[in-house]
């Protein structure tokens, strides 16, 4: 369906995340038929210039981007967008801004913030303040911003009030990207329309469930944002819960968003709330020393461009977490996210209870692998199932096999930046995969004790760059029995 005749305002035009992921995601837009020729883009942004400006700034950033889906469709779906381009120059932090865009602006529109996140709070200020906010019958004013959301608990809570004391949460729509990849949209596709999975999806039948986001990239030139950051902030409270929410959340009531997002705030409020000490037993740190991915040569972390030498933030971290559910009563929940890693590999793996009783010959049962459903994210994404079946021969004994599918096979999927979908739903005004205000909360209290126990730690532990993390996030689960899903070389 195409969206509503709509005004996209980008705040931050010539900016990195308009060009690289904005652009590209409206052209496949306009390829596919997802936005109409009543659709236009507003670019705002501090550089001098004009429309044409904007223009040839986006298509030298086309001509120098790995054409990996160039084609004639490509090109003419360009061309159609490009003419609906404008630019409009100014400083979004000045109040003539506003008043112009306010001559310019009638109907439909969404102001997309693709700034630094300590700008939100002063332009939905001011987007306000000159009535730009304001919704009619015939038109919607709607907010787009992307994480950040806040720092910790408390800076997470007063921007979410800031902007609420604006806008309605239904104008507000906070994007997390891994909610548009197929992949994590189709985790609740595998779990609620199959009677085989979800009747299986509970403490009585898993034994654990780990979420690994692993990275090959280092920190490369985002020195200044990482190290004020680090991994936990980068990628817990907001990509890794978006997958545990995905995978704990009970069923919804409907598909409405409202239903859906209930479900995730409710999931992710049943995080176990760690004292510090329990922070400190169930967390592992570490930061990427000097080494090799491939054939590449990486520096270690902290004598990395922009990244102070004595720097004690981390680059990996690994977390046991408990949903304190009746579902999810004992099952621990392992996730790690890391930089500078082996492999490139965003999984989520299921490991089931081992069967009750094993009535085969003794040295088959004693081997007898538990069942593990593995939900491959990218790259290389698919869903593979370990089971165990009989061993062609004359004696009884198992062997285990992966039922195997990848998308690849049957889908094209690849073509896609995961902000078409978001995009469209931000213009359709569907917020299911847009972060509501209490998830993103719930998301910063589950990790805040981390933050508190690590606040006044010295440096973490050091893993060599092309490794797959500090040893002692081996021994997290190695307390408890277990082992980390090995990282498959074939996949990077
Ligand atoms: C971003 C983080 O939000 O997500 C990056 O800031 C990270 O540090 C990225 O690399 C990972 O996203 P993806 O889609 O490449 O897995």
């Amino acid at each position: 369906h195409p969206a509503p005749p709509t005004t996209l305002v980008i705040f931050g035009a010539m900016g990195d995340l308009t060009r690289r992921l904005l652009m590209p995601a409206l052209t496949n837009m306009t390829r596919l038929g997802m936005i109409g020729e009543d659709f236009s883009v507003l670019g705002i942004g501090i550089e001098p210039g004009d429309d044409d400006t904007l223009r040839t700034a986006l298509a030298t950033f086309r001509a120098s981007a790995p054409a990996a889906h160039a084609s004639p469709e490509q090109e003419a779906a360009w061309d159609r967008l490009q003419a609906r381009v404008q630019y409009m120059q100014g400083d979004f932090t000045q109040d003539d801004v506003y008043a112009r865009l306010s001559d310019r602006l009638s109907g439909n529109a969404a102001f997309y913030l693709a700034v630094p996140a300590r700008f939100f709070g002063d332009i939905v200020d001011r987007l306000a303040a000159n009535g730009l906010t304001h919704e009619s019958k015939s038109a919607f004013r709607r907010i787009a911003i992307e994480k950040p959301f806040g720092h910790d608990l408390a800076s997470a809570q007063a921007l979410n009030a800031r902007i609420l004391s604006h806008v309605a949460e239904t104008q507000i729509y906070r994007i997390d990207h891994f909610l548009g990849k197929e992949t994590v949209q189709n985790i609740m596709t595998a779990r609620f329309a199959n009677m085989m999975i979800e009747r299986v999806w509970n403490a009585d039948c898993i034994a654990h469930v780990q979420i690994t986001a692993a990275e090959t990239v280092d920190v490369g030139t985002r020195g200044a944002f990482y190290d004020a950051t680090g991994a936990l902030r980068d990628m817990v409270p907001n990509h890794l819960f978006q997958l545990l929410a995905m995978v704990a959340m009970e069923p919804p009531a409907s598909f409405d968003a409202e239903a859906i997002r209930n479900e995730k705030g409710k999931v992710l409020k049943a995080v176990r709330a760690y004292s510090p000490a329990k922070a400190r037993r169930n967390g592992v740190r570490g930061a990427y020393g000097a080494g090799t991915i491939g054939e590449r040569a990486v520096p270690a972390f902290t004598a990395s461009p922009d990244i102070a030498p004595d720097s004690t933030t981390e680059t990996y971290v690994a977390l046991k977490l408990m949903v304190d559910t009746w579902r999810w009563a004992g099952v621990p929940f392992y996730l790690r996210t890391g930089k500078a890693m082996e492999i490139r590999d965003t999984e989520v793996v299921i490991t089931f209870k081992p069967v009750p009783f094993a009535q085969f010959h003794a040295t088959a049962a004693e081997k007898l692998p538990p069942n593990r459903l593995i939900i491959q994210i990218q790259p290389d994404e698919g869903l593979s199932m370990d089971i165990n079946i009989k061993r062609p021969g004359l004696e009884v004994d198992t062997a285990p096999i992966a039922l195997d599918f990848r998308y690849a096979d049957s889908f094209d999927i690849g073509a896609m930046t995961g902000y078409e979908s978001l995009i469209h739903d931000l213009f359709a005004g569907d917020q299911t995969l847009f972060q509501r205000a209490d998830a993103i909360e719930a998301g910063w209290a589950a990790v805040q004790p981390f933050l508190d126990a690590w606040a006044s730690e010295g440096a973490p532990d050091t893993y060599a760059a092309g490794t797959t993390g500090p040893a002692a996030a081996d021994e997290l689960l190695a307390r408890d029995g277990f082992a980390w899903h090995t990282l498959d070389p074939a996949k990077t």
